[in-house]
């Protein structure tokens, strides 16, 4: 091996720990855990890639010897001692693949039995889950909160979340908390996990739900208890009352369909879609789609059917002037 040829392998070498090294730390990794629950998942993982590993080594290093060993030789007439019935490797081959089922087995049972425990611990936090087309509910029955997309948790405590689909069936899936769980019409599917680690993790819908199932994401944001308790009484607070364009846009909102759908505190009382009460406190909308600037608001509420696929809100005809306005009051909303 010449100078360069060396230099060209290191090169390559490097590149692919560190390409592997960014996806393997990408937003939505199965690789990357930062819950119980997901750290049971990686544990598994890493027992099947182990256990599957040395069966192939060892397969293939079987096959090796076997190949070396028994090849045809130059005078060789006729076919070689035939073997049948051999009843130790018959026993063998039958409980070798048994054991292999089995070691993958037990922890997964434990580990699918131990988060989905219909019981729910006295200190866990309650999160009812709900998946709508095309977007992400979150009620804290014990706090009487309310959100949409942007599900917070504090570090540490254990949560139930309680899942389920008004509609169709959905998929909540937020890779580094933990696995995919089905949000079903009519029945209730339970994740039991403590969040570890500060942060803000990326999920997605991940059962194909209709025209904008790629387009239903969520985040869940992990914070320090007290932060946590401060984002709570921030949710519980009703909004400023509002001032300037934004007032204008709170009269938009009022005498608009908008109200049939929407929840505001005060204003509005309705429940098909998110509830609006502190959108301008979740840094994204649509479902993870866009980042909550008025630009972005006002040109989603002008034509929500344009860039959200199939979305059930309806264009309702709103001139600039009333998006705007409607856009600043909805991002006034802290
Ligand atoms: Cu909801 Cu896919």
């Amino acid at each position: 091996m010449n100078g360069t040829t060396r230099a060209r392998l290191v090169l390559c070498a490097t590149l692919a720990l560190v390409l592997g090294g960014c996806a393997w730390d990408a937003p939505m990794s199965t690789l990357v855990a930062r819950s119980d629950f997901a750290r049971a998942i990686v544990h598994v993982y890493a027992i099947v890639t182990w256990t599957t590993a040395i069966i192939g080594v060892g397969v293939f290093v079987a096959l090796f010897l076997v190949l070396v060993r028994y090849r045809a030789r130059r005078g060789d007439t006729g076919l070689p001692r035939q073997l049948r019935g051999h009843t130790a490797l018959e026993i063998a081959w039958t409980i070798g693949p048994a054991l292999a089922l089995l070691i993958i087995a037990i922890p997964t049972i434990q580990i699918v039995f131990r988060t989905q425990s219909a019981a729910t611990p006295s200190d866990a936090l309650l999160v009812h889950v709900r998946g709508w087309q095309w977007w992400w509910e979150f009620r804290y029955p014990q706090l009487d909160v309310v959100t949409a997309n942007e599900l917070h948790l504090p570090v540490g405590r254990r949560v139930v979340l309680r899942l389920d689909g008004p509609d169709v069936i959905h998929s909540f899936w937020i890779p580094h908390l933990g696995g995919k769980r089905d949000a079903i019409p009519g029945r209730l599917n339970q994740i039991t996990l403590t969040p570890e680690q500060l942060g803000e993790y990326w999920g997605q819908c991940a059962e194909f739900c209709g025209a904008s199932h790629a387009n239903m994401g969520m985040r869940a944001v992990v914070q320090a208890p007290a932060e946590f308790e401060r984002w709570v009484a921030q949710q519980r607070a009703a909004p400023a009352e509002p001032s300037g364009p934004a007032a204008a846009g709170k009269a938009v909102f009022a005498g608009s369909a908008c109200v049939g759908c929407h929840t505001i505190k005060g204003v509005s009382a309705g429940v098909l879609a998110p509830d609006l009460t502190h959108f301008g406190s979740r840094s994204m909308f649509g479902a993870g789609m866009w980042p909550t600037t008025p630009e972005n608001v006002a040109e989603w509420v002008k034509d929500p059917q344009r860039l959200k696929p199939g979305v059930k809100m309806p264009t309702l005809g709103l001139t600039d002037e009333q998006a705007k306005a409607v856009a600043a009051y909805l991002v006034s909303l802290k």
